[in-house]
């Protein structure tokens, strides 16, 4: 009997709304120890080339200015590496101010430490920097020379080859479709800034960060450092957003704790919203070309996938689109999935919601809607027809895969019948109207995690993991996850995260933390009834009432390691449909999204409100992606002109329509105890190009090139 067993999947409001709409959410920014101070980093204007002399002498002398910290004087730090997402790991691979060679426009030159925050802004202007400048490199055109096809990207191979591509590709029978996507940089704009308060006292450092990993960010600092780790504490209840880019440690976090050291004092920098256009990493701009061959009756018979992405001199990133998209959602033979990468004198890219699978399916996705024209088939039934029930990549079956389901019920829904496949055949008025529908996937990570659980005879429970919540729900359902393996009401479950000193968990990254930080609860749970004496089978009474009949508060801490890749039978992704409408006025083409029906699998939801707020968040994001987002550099200095909300457009409610969101399928049992998937990143997923498909579908343009701007439909 497991009284709290509705509780799973209960869309239950958020145990942390209250504390945020009140304003009792704390944030990185708005912790002030005793006698803080603060930093404003002073950027380099110039791309490439070197700092020849830094003036501080009046910013020095300004009111306030504590300290002015350069390559000449800033204390020496461990270099960084760009590496491993779950160990945390920097953004850029050389530590602030370590040096005087400029590799991009954005690179930290100087930190100004002043009083107050207008005497040290005030002062980062005044210093003087002399560059001795050289021609940069910014285009992947212009880095072609640098091109390099590496292996892996963090451990995971890159580079997918299997069968004959090219040979089917020549077949003259075949029905071909070859075409090249690219994608403009993007820029992740989380509501919070980026921010870090750094404290040391008595040899040890405190930091409030805001942060996808309070673990890699102790990690990062403790080797920047050379600290142990139980000298360095990161503490950040609250995310105010992060979409990736508070996945990696960027300079303003070691800055912090740098300036902090020089002026013995507690230092807290804030990124403003212009410098997070160049440094806590983008979406790389990617050019996808691909070639796709069919037989007449809509059999694939070859994918070509190649990506070219460029990353920055101080990084290795890498935004891998065919190997995790058209290297496995379709079942095809011959396939050849290169990815290349070359170097520019950019800020570093990085991780932004579904790096790979949201690019990657706006290229594939697209073609296989050309693909579909060409043969002249519905894309839905394409799709179903070459629908893979294994993982081409790796030959293991998709486990609880349900996408044949999430096309027919988002067909359903949308009312995909009534569609006239003929471009600019459906009007409304004078109105253009298009329907498009792309697919969905992303894979089932689960990494490992750890918890405490403390549960009182009072009928009480305190849970604590070092994970995060950027405002995705994690309070909430790791929460339900606790109160149903306890058996104890979700209001008597107080669960704490976001401090390093809690058992470790991964970065709030790929979609994991659902997945991987719920089987830590259920195993720590598992491990205290054990405690009480009770075996895991017998679950006749709940672990409350074993402790309410025991009369003492007992505590057990246990991690979950997920089993080895090689171990695993099965290949755990989630999947799903994106159904779109536009209208457009075909004198003035602003594509308008008026309808979007979703339907996703993603093993159990755990909570169907943040759940469902996940998809539709990632289906907005993707419309932004679809229509409006652009960072655009002056070709000149590399720097980027568009660095403001004014100039850099993200979708506001006028540019949504109605979304509907629904799940189908039941629990993963391959995942884990809960057979729960992380959904944060998958709504983005095929958004783009149902968007683009339907843009086709209303007026017979094809749009290869983000965002879809008028001019392009003129
Ligand atoms: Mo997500 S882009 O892996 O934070």
């Amino acid at each position: 009997m497991r009284e709290a067993g509705a509780i799973l999947g209960a869309p239950i409001d958020r145990v942390d709304g209250r504390l945020k709409v009140t304003g009792g959410a704390k944030y990185a920014a708005e912790f002030a120890p005793e006698g803080l101070v603060h930093a404003v980093a002073v950027q380099s204007t110039v791309a490439k080339g070197r700092v020849e002399a830094i003036d501080a002498a009046e910013a020095r002398a300004m009111p306030g200015v504590i300290a002015v910290l350069t390559h000449e004087n800033a204390p020496a730090l461990q270099k960084l590496k760009v590496g491993d997402p779950k160990s945390g790991h920097a953004g850029e691979d050389l530590p602030p101010l370590s040096g005087d060679e400029i590799h991009f426009a954005g690179q930290y030159v100087a930190l100004v430490v002043a009083e107050e925050l207008p005497q040290a802004r005030r002062a980062a202007y005044a210093v003087k920097v002399r560059y001795r400048e050289e021609k940069p490199v910014l285009t992947i055109e212009d880095a072609e020379p640098t091109a390099t096809y590496p292996k892996e990207n963090n451990g995971r191979p890159v580079q997918h080859r299997r069968g004959d591509a090219a040979a089917a590709l020549a077949d003259p029978a075949a029905v071909r479709v070859e075409a090249t996507y690219t994608l403009p940089v993007e820029t992740h704009n989380p509501m919070e800034l980026h921010a870090t308060t750094a404290h040391w006292s008595g040899g040890a450092l405190t930091v409030w960060d805001a942060t996808q990993a309070v673990i890699g960010v102790r990690n990062a600092l403790s080797t920047a450092f050379g600290l142990d780790k139980d000298k360095v504490h990161v503490i950040c209840p609250f995310v105010g957003g992060g979409f990736g880019s508070k996945g990696a440690q960027w300079p303003h976090v070691f800055a912090s704790a740098m300036a902090a050291k020089a002026v013995e004092r507690p230092v807290r920098l804030v990124v403003s919203r212009a410098q997070m256009f160049q440094s806590v990493g983008h979406r790389p701009p990617i050019v996808q070309k691909m070639a796709l061959a069919a037989s007449r009756d809509g059999r694939l018979t070859a994918i070509r996938h190649e990506t070219t992405t460029p990353t920055s001199p101080v990084s290795t990133f890498i935004e891998p689109c065919g190997r995790t998209t058209s290297a496995l959602l379709y079942a095809c033979e011959n396939a050849d999935i290169p990815q290349k990468l070359v170097r520019v004198n950019v800020a570093a890219p990085t991780f932004m919601r579904a790096p790979g699978e949201a690019s990657g399916t706006f290229a594939i996705e697209s073609a296989m809607d050309e693909l579909a024209v060409a043969l002249d088939m519905d894309p839905i039934a394409l799709r179903v027809k070459n629908h893979a029930d294994v993982n081409g990549t790796n030959q293991k079956p998709f486990s609880s895969k349900h996408l044949k389901e999430c096309y027919a019920r988002g067909a359903e829904k949308f009312g995909w019948d009534r569609r006239d496949r003929r471009p600019g055949s459906m009007t409304d008025g004078g109105t253009l109207v298009g329907w498009g529908m792309a697919t969905a996937l992303y894979p089932a990570n689960r990494w490992e995690a750890s918890a405490l659980i403390r549960v009182s005879p009072d009928g009480t429970a305190l849970v604590r993991a070092a994970t995060q919540d950027l405002g995705t729900g994690a309070y909430t359902v790791l929460t339900q996850a606790a109160a149903d393996a306890l058996g104890i009401p979700v209001e008597k479950v107080r669960f704490e995260l976001g401090d390093s000193s809690f058992p470790e968990a991964p970065v709030s990254g790929g979609s994991n933390t659902t997945a991987s930080v719920s089987e830590a609860i259920v195993q720590t749970a598992a491990a205290l009834r054990r405690q009480l004496g009770g075996s895991d089978a017998d679950t006749s009474m709940s672990i409350a009432e074993l402790v309410r009949r025991g009369g003492r508060t007992v505590e057990a801490t246990a991690t979950a390691k997920p089993p080895e890749e090689k171990d695993k039978k099965f290949d755990s992704h989630s999947f799903g449909a994106q159904f779109c409408e536009v209208r457009i006025d075909p004198l003035l083409p602003r594509v308008q999204v008026s309808r979007w029906v979703s339907v996703m699998n993603a093993g159990r939801v755990m909570n169907l409100k943040t759940g469902r707020s996940q998809i539709m968040g990632g289906i907005v994001m993707g419309i932004g992606m679809a229509l409006l987002e652009h960072t655009v550099y002056d070709p000149r200095t590399g720097r980027p002109v568009t660095a403001s909300l004014a100039d850099y457009l993200v979708p506001v409610n006028a540019d949504v329509g109605t979304i509907d969101v629904e799940f189908v399928g039941e629990p993963d049992p391959a995942i884990n105890t809960l057979g729960c998937r992380g959904i944060g990143e998958i709504g983005i997923t095929g958004a783009a190009a149902a968007v683009a498909n339907a843009v086709y579908h209303a007026t017979g343009k094809r749009v290869r090139d983000l965002p879809i701007t008028p001019d392009k439909l003129l």
